[in-house]
């Protein structure tokens, strides 16, 4: 069955100190609550482990931002898929836009990534979507088709199946500006769709898709109220427990 999840990215933000003062907060926070949706936090390398050690794991889901493109051996400063399934982490965001813009990850890359996470028993949440310029000129679709078949169309129908997806139009993220709730939804049935073509309706229709960009208090649930819409993944707003709470609490 397909899951709810609402994600915080907290990017390079926070100290360690900080960090582990967050995810406390937040474990303290959903303490006692029936949720309607699974909570993942995807924290800084340096984090992982001690909150993977320190909040309740079967109620905050922890994922890494990253992992290497490579097993392991001689790559100074980078940290393995294996790695970080051993903090205890359980996820790991892949294909972010800032990854793709600022390091130069390929879908080629991207692929080894989501191999190498795959096999180490992580869930990758597999980022995708388009710049300003490709929407403006209507190019939207077969941006994110791309993304999606260029990286994971190579994957068994088994492995797909563990994905979740995450649809991120990079003019939203950061921007304030997000997406409708009818322009996720229009975007999140294509995605299915193209799924659907490769791996059979069951898996799309199984497949966990979110939504990414701009998310808040304010406007999460009308985006979550969208049948395809089957969560966020959430930057700046997944910075506080004040900010991210109403979020999760959006189902
Ligand atoms: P934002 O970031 O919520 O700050 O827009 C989302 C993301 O980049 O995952």
């Amino acid at each position: 069955m397909r899951k709810n999840i609402i994600a915080g990215n907290w990017k390079m933000n926070t100290t360690f100190e900080e960090g582990m003062e967050l995810a406390k907060g937040l474990n303290e926070a959903l303490k006692g609550k029936t949720l309607k949706c699974d909570v993942v936090i995807g924290t800084p390398f340096t984090h992982l482990a001690c909150i993977a050690d320190a909040i309740d794991t079967n109620v905050i889901g922890v994922a890494a931002q990253n992992c290497a493109d490579k097993d392991k051996g001689a790559y100074t400063g980078e940290v393995s898929a294996a790695m970080v399934a051993s903090t205890g982490a359980k996820y790991v965001i892949l294909g972010h836009s800032e990854r793709r813009a600022y390091y130069h990850e390929t879908a080629e890359i991207l692929k080894t990534k989501v191999n190498l996470a795959l096999a180490n028993g992580l869930t990758p949440i597999f980022c995708i979507g388009e710049v300003l310029e490709e929407r403006k000129a209507g190019k939207h679709f077969d941006v994110v088709d791309g993304q999606v078949k260029d990286s994971l169309f190579d994957l068994s129908a088994e492995d797909f199946a563990k994905l979740v997806i995450a649809y991120e139009p990079v003019w939203a993220i950061g921007t304030g500006v997000t997406a409708t709730a009818d322009e996720a939804e229009e975007i999140h049935v294509h995605i299915r769709c193209t799924i659907a073509a490769r791996y059979g309706e069951e898996i799309a229709d199984n497949c966990t898709i979110l939504y990414g960009g701009s998310m808040n208090g304010a406007n999460a649930k009308e985006l979550v109220s969208k049948p395809n819409v089957d969560g966020g993944l959430i930057g700046g707003a997944s910075l506080s427990v004040d900010k991210f709470m109403p979020i999760i609490e959006a189902f």
